[in-house]
């Protein structure tokens, strides 16, 4: 299989690499795909090193799946021409995900609205991804009502230029700002840009996205995102109001019961979900699960997942693992 990474260069292109290495396509036949900066330079894929090609390049090479992960504003422009020449594209941007006609897909959740005539594959947001894990099945046992959000997001979630303003603030550099303060030693209530309305595109993603995976137009949502100065993973508290009641046991057999999570929730020996336990991981970590006494039906939960890892670059070589699968891709070698 010809598979291009578009954006290889970036956190999510680099993360997606290593959950290829880990997945053992060995003999994909990567092309690593990057801006006009990085062309010509090499990035290492099994320990040998690949060019790294331009988009055009890349395109005439027409490979079986592209996944994007270089901004919406490449994904607008590249995406259709890729799925012109017959590849599946699988985009981590913002830029398709609320098209009528591109699936919005967390594999576990809903593949199924993946079809033969699905050029353009869209990857949720990495809030909305982590949080739909774990409502999903509680979605299915007690139908969600009323969702209340607030997040805590890394600043990996805003590339490399975000964790390179961190890591030289903390260092007493001088910082390239990406945000509209520093990000040491502070934290802000501000995701993406502020809408008329004035929430913000990071929350406005939350409550779109959610309504369209779970194929449920009318949840009533409402989210505060906020970043914050770690680089693990986010984290999330949700609050949920369910249309009937629940057992706390059955709530946390459910969480178990799926696949992708873990329940990690003993308040008592302060075990409890971090950015610091999810790097790396590609599953997504619920704890603090407990009543809400103030209101009938609800619950609270602690949501953490690496923003890289089940928030981007897993999930979409997930994807790829089901097209692979239910023989969407034909494959010319056996290479998987
Ligand atoms: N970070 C996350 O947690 C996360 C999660 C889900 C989705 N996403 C989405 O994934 C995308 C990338 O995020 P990131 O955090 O990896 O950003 P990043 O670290 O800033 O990397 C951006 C990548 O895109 C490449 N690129 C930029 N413009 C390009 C163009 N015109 N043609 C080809 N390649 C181009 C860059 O190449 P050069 O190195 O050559 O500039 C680099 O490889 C964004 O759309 C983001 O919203 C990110």
């Amino acid at each position: 299989m010809k598979l291009a990474v578009v954006g290889v260069t970036g956190l999510v292109g680099s993360v997606m690499l290593k959950v290829l290495e880990e997945y053992g396509y060995e003999t994909v036949d990567l092309v690593p795909v990057a801006s006009s900066r990085s062309v010509g330079k090499t990035i290492d894929y099994f320990g040998k090193p690949r060019k790294i090609v331009s988009v055009e390049d890349a395109i005439a090479m027409k490979p079986e799946v592209a996944v994007f992960s270089a901004g919406a504003s490449a994904s607008l422009q590249y995406a259709p021409q890729f799925a012109a020449v017959g590849t599946f594209v699988i985009d981590n941007s913002s830029a398709w995900r609320m098209h009528d006609h591109v699936p919005l897909v967390v594999p576990e959740i809903n593949a199924n609205t993946i079809t033969k005539d699905t050029k353009i594959i869209a990857n949720p947001n990495c809030s909305t991804i982590q949080m739909v894990m774990a409502l999903a099945p509680l979605h299915s046992a007690y139908t969600v009502k009323r969702l209340v959000i607030s997040t805590y997001q890394s600043v990996t979630g805003t590339g490399v230029a975000a964790v390179k303003q961190l890591h030289d603030e903390i260092a007493g550099r001088d910082a390239v700002q990406v945000y509209p303060y520093p990000i040491h030693k502070n934290l802000f209530p501000h995701g993406g840009t502020f809408n008329e309305d004035g929430y913000t595109t990071e929350e406005q993603k939350l409550v779109d996205e959610t309504r369209k995976i779970l194929s449920s137009p009318a949840m009533r949502i409402t989210s505060t995102v906020v970043r914050v100065p770690v680089t693990g993973g986010h984290s999330e508290a949700v609050n949920i109001e369910f249309e009937r009641d629940f057992d706390l046991k059955d709530v946390v057999r459910l969480l178990n019961d799926f696949p992708g999570i873990i329940v990690y929730d003993d308040p008592k020996n302060n075990k409890y979900p971090m950015p610091l336990l999810s790097e790396g991981k590609n599953d997504t970590f619920v704890g603090r699960i407990r009543r809400d006494f103030s209101n009938p039906n609800s619950l609270n939960l602690w949501v953490v997942s690496d923003n890289l890892r089940k928030g981007a670059a897993t999930n979409a070589i997930q994807i790829v693992e089901y097209l692979v699968k239910n023989q969407l891709i034909t494959l010319n070698n056996n290479s998987l």
